[in-house]
């Protein structure tokens, strides 16, 4: 792991961005794996304003998110799908086709977690996978005790997950949908290279395990440990328990 602690959360999605922007520039046809949360607003938002100004193509790029919940349709305002095309793909000039996102609507949702294994496969497979983390150290859906070699699969969210993302249900766990589809820790390993992006104090504790602690199922963003290429860009706030 190479790590970057940044002086401050703008710091570091600005860097994070340009990371992002910098695959696309060395290799046009780049497939980027692709994150949600409240982290990635900022990173996707200057990410944007670089295809604007920076004249960034995404024509030739393809993408595939991490997750999805299921039971959400991409018209739902809390669907992964959403908030990509919202925060993202809405803002540059990636063509729809060339953008993956779990179907949480599919009838059989394990044929969906199989053949979006395959549509990954049949890209030449992820160049770059952004990725945040969970309070409870997941990384996209992986949460604590899920095999390391796992590929995409439906889960079960943990109670901790339902809780950290209420805030986007109007604070309604009730409204959080329980299960999700995500790429397995083990398809998330198999990326070239890994950009692990955290901020703030509430993660230190978490990404303190991740860096410095044992791997661990009980952790899964420590499986990063064992990845070959993988930046991890820190605040000073996250980075204050290393
Ligand atoms: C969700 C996503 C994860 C993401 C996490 C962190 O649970 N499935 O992929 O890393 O949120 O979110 P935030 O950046 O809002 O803390």
């Amino acid at each position: 792991m190479k790590i970057v602690i940044c002086s401050d959360a703008a710091q570091t999605r600005r860097l994070a961005a340009q990371v992002l922007a910098q695959q696309v520039r060395s290799k046009p046809n780049s497939v980027l794996g692709l994150a949600t949360g409240r982290t990635m607003e900022a990173i996707y938002a200057q990410l944007a304003e670089k295809a604007q100004n920076e004249a960034l193509d995404f024509s030739d790029v393809t993408t595939f998110n991490l997750d999805e919940y299921i039971g959400l349709a991409a018209n739902h305002p809390q669907s992964y799908r959403y908030y990509m095309q919202e925060h993202l793909f809405g803002l540059i000039n990636i063509s729809a086709e060339n953008t993956h996102v779990p179907d949480g609507t599919a009838e059989d949702v394990k044929a969906e977690a199989r053949s979006y294994e395959n549509r990954i496969a049949q890209a030449g497979g992820i160049d770059l996978q952004l990725l945040g983390l969970g309070e409870n150290g997941h990384i996209g859906f992986n949460e604590p005790l899920s095999a390391l070699n796992s590929r995409t699969h439906v889960v079960t969210l943990a109670q901790a997950t339902l809780r950290q993302n209420a805030g986007m249900f109007n604070n309604d766990m009730e409204q959080v949908p329980t299960r999700a589809l995500t790429m397995g820790t083990g398809t998330i390993l198999d990326a070239r290279e890994a950009l692990l992006v955290v901020t703030d104090a509430k993660k230190a504790e978490i990404i303190a395990r991740v860096i410095e602690g044992p791997v661990s199922a009980l952790v899964p963003g420590s499986a990063l440990q064992l990845h070959p290429h993988c930046l991890v860009l820190l605040d000073a706030a996250a980075a204050s328990r290393l």
